[in-house]
């Protein structure tokens, strides 16, 4: 009996030390898998390699970062979910995309709100409204640690060329799986369609879909250049791409390695504004020269107007009226 009790103590006290090791192992080193759904020459993929890089760096080697590109762990809303588990530490995905998960991203998907990149850019910059914006989502499992430029979503059609809102009547369109850009196409008197990214090339092809909407590297990076040659500068959204983190794992750092990885995130934003205004140049020249893609002036004014209606509900809606008043103070303020 007691040698019995004796192995067992032993047995215990091996598991303890095997148990110690391994947290002290992932203590020394830990790597986190960062998904998106981004093809490898895409500008936002090079820019999580440099942040991946600049995490490596900062911590001596102390945290890697994995990416897994191409939707390969998924389409946005299913890594979105992967990272609120924990199963994923890290994902970037479009704003929109977020607007299922926190009311506030929804702003991003309200046509209109930034007249030009460099007022999204300065609001982007100002803490008072990412500080609340990037947090809120803590106890939905993540938070927000940067956004990278995704520049400004126009709209491509398949076969009817667009000079104002009035040529958008029975239009079918993909949008992303946002209710405010669903609503934003109806406004415009289109049939919306919301469907994951990974779905939009084939759609189009097959004609379930006429048109989608999106900056310039879904006709080369994504191909649908191949399928639709009219591209409208209607410039409707400026939708940022959003750097998302598991809750739990960021609180698992001491704060001198959290404070890395926000210096990191931070550094490659800025990294990714040089990186996509070359990607955006030469992706609008492989279009036009190499795929025949038109790229056409719009009557901006008549979709603005189209879309009032829904400025004025996004002002007074209980749910969007404080992030709407704070963008407006904040567009405002120099
Ligand atoms: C942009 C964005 C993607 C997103 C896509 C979409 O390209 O970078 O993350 O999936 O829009 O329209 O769904």
């Amino acid at each position: 009996m007691r040698r019995y009790l004796f192995i067992s103590l032993l047995i215990v006290m091996l598991l303890t030390l095997v148990g110690c090791q391994s947290a002290k192992e992932q203590s020394d080193t830990a790597e986190l898998k960062l998904a998106h759904n981004l093809p490898l020459d895409h500008p936002v993929h090079l820019s999580l390699l440099e942040f991946g890089k600049l995490v490596k760096e900062k911590s001596g080697g102390e945290i890697k970062v994995k990416i897994f590109p191409n939707g390969q762990l998924g389409s946005e809303r299913e890594v979105i979910e992967l990272t609120q588990t924990g199963a994923v530490d890290l994902t970037k995905v479009s704003a929109s995309a977020l607007e299922g998960f926190a009311s506030d991203y929804s702003i991003f998907s309200l046509p209109y709100m930034f007249e030009e990149y460099e007022t999204f850019q300065r609001v982007m910059n100002n803490k008072k409204v990412t500080g609340n914006l990037y947090y809120q989502t803590e106890d939905s499992g993540f938070i927000g640690l940067t956004y990278f430029n995704a520049g400004l979503r126009n709209l491509y059609t398949k076969e009817r060329e667009v000079n104002d809102v009035s040529d958008m009547n029975g239009l079918k369109v993909r949008v992303q799986p946002s209710q405010t850009s669903v609503q934003m196409i109806e406004h415009f008197g289109g049939i919306p369609t919301a469907m994951a990214y990974g779905e939009v090339y084939t759609a189009l092809q097959s004609g379930v879909i006429d048109a989608a909407e999106n900056n310039e590297t879904a006709l080369v990076g994504n191909n649908h250049g191949e399928v639709a040659k009219y591209y409208m500068y209607t410039g409707h959204q400026i939708v940022p791409d959003m750097l998302i983190m598991n809750a739990k794992r960021f609180n698992q750092f001491s704060e001198e390695e959290q404070q890395w990885i926000h210096e990191a995130a931070e550094e490659a934003t800025l990294y990714h504004e040089d990186v996509w205004a070359k990607s955006i140049k030469d992706q609008t020249e492989t279009a036009k020269d190499k795929m025949g893609v038109q790229f056409i002036e719009v009557d901006k004014s008549s979709f603005i107007k189209a879309v009032q209606p829904m400025h004025e509900r996004f002002s007074t809606n209980p749910k969007t009226k404080d992030i709407y008043q704070l963008i407006q103070e904040a567009i405002q303020s120099e």
